[in-house]
């Protein structure tokens, strides 16, 4: 596995590889089984060209907002490079901040529709930071394909229309979240949760799965019904503060004020103390 420690390093490595078809996992370190799973997809999707798996691990600055959790997110550089040479990642692109972004930089993409709700509403400017650092990293690693979790399922569909609007001739794959038995996403952030809190905090996913299946069944015939029914079965979690729940347009995440048109995907988001967690489900 080539580790690249820059853009100078990865120009080169690039020249080095004519034309291959590359599928680019993005990451911002900490590797969990929810990586490892993007890794596998883009192995699979790699393999069917007989192509190229590159991996980068990046903590981007421009999508912490102030009093996030920027400097205290977790850079365990080492075990991430063994993790990915253990998935079969054939390259890992680590630049430094200062690689990245020039100081004087001035330039940044601004998302303007589908940022402005969910995780949007309470991270203002975090969906222009991804967007402008996913567009670097696009730039920089040319891949034709590139592998997002749909547990971030506001950032994949940001990243679609990304590519739609600025035209990156670039596949995005959507890969499905893993969980823990008990249901929870796995997520950097479940390590910050108390022991109650981890017991409890599976209860999104239940909520939110509960109330998929009374929509489906046709119990909950309205949006409003559905809200009704998830606020009910996560009230049971009594150490979370719920943020949203909203039923949204799959592609266009606009609210739903009915069913019956189109795809619906519930998500939702909690603090369990200073953590929040997020998730979602559709319709099966
Ligand atoms: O999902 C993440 O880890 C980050 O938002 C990403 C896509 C690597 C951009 O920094």
């Amino acid at each position: 596995m080539d580790v690249l420690p820059d853009k100078t390093t990865l120009r080169a490595w690039l020249a080095s590889r004519s034309d291959r078809y590359r599928v680019l996992v993005p990451t911002m370190g900490a590797l969990h089984r929810g990586h490892t799973s993007l890794f596998e997809r883009a192995r699979e999707q790699s393999a069917r060209r007989d192509g190229e798996v590159i991996a980068s691990i990046f903590v981007n600055p421009t999508q912490f907002g102030p009093g996030e959790d920027f400097s205290a997110y977790p850079r365990p550089l080492e075990a991430d490079l063994e993790t990915c040479r253990a998935h079969g990642v054939n390259a890992v692109f680590v630049p430094g901040t200062g690689d990245m972004y020039s100081e004087d930089r001035s330039i940044t993409i601004a998302e303007s529709r589908l940022s402005k709700t969910l995780c949007g509403a309470s991270r203002p400017g975090h969906f222009d930071g991804v967007c402008t650092v996913v567009a670097k990293l696009f730039l920089l690693t040319q891949p034709a394909a590139a592998v997002f979790g749909q547990k971030d399922f506001q950032q994949l569909t940001v990243i679609r229309r990304l590519v739609r609007d600025l035209d990156f001739p670039i596949e995005i794959v959507g890969a499905p979240t893993i969980r823990e038995a008990d249901g929870l996403a796995l997520s950097s952030r479940n390590a910050y949760l108390t022991p109650e809190q981890r017991v409890q905090a599976p209860l999104l996913h239940r909520a939110l799965v509960n109330t998929a299946r009374g929509i489906t069944e046709g119990l909950l015939a309205t949006p409003a019904a559905a809200r009704e029914a998830f606020v009910a079965a996560f009230a049971e979690a009594t150490l979370a503060r719920p943020d949203y729940f909203e039923i949204v347009d799959t592609t266009t995440l606009e609210c739903l004020e009915s069913f019956g048109g189109a795809e619906p995907r519930l998500l939702a988001a909690a603090f369990f103390g200073t953590t929040r967690l997020i998730d979602n489900v559709g319709l099966s």
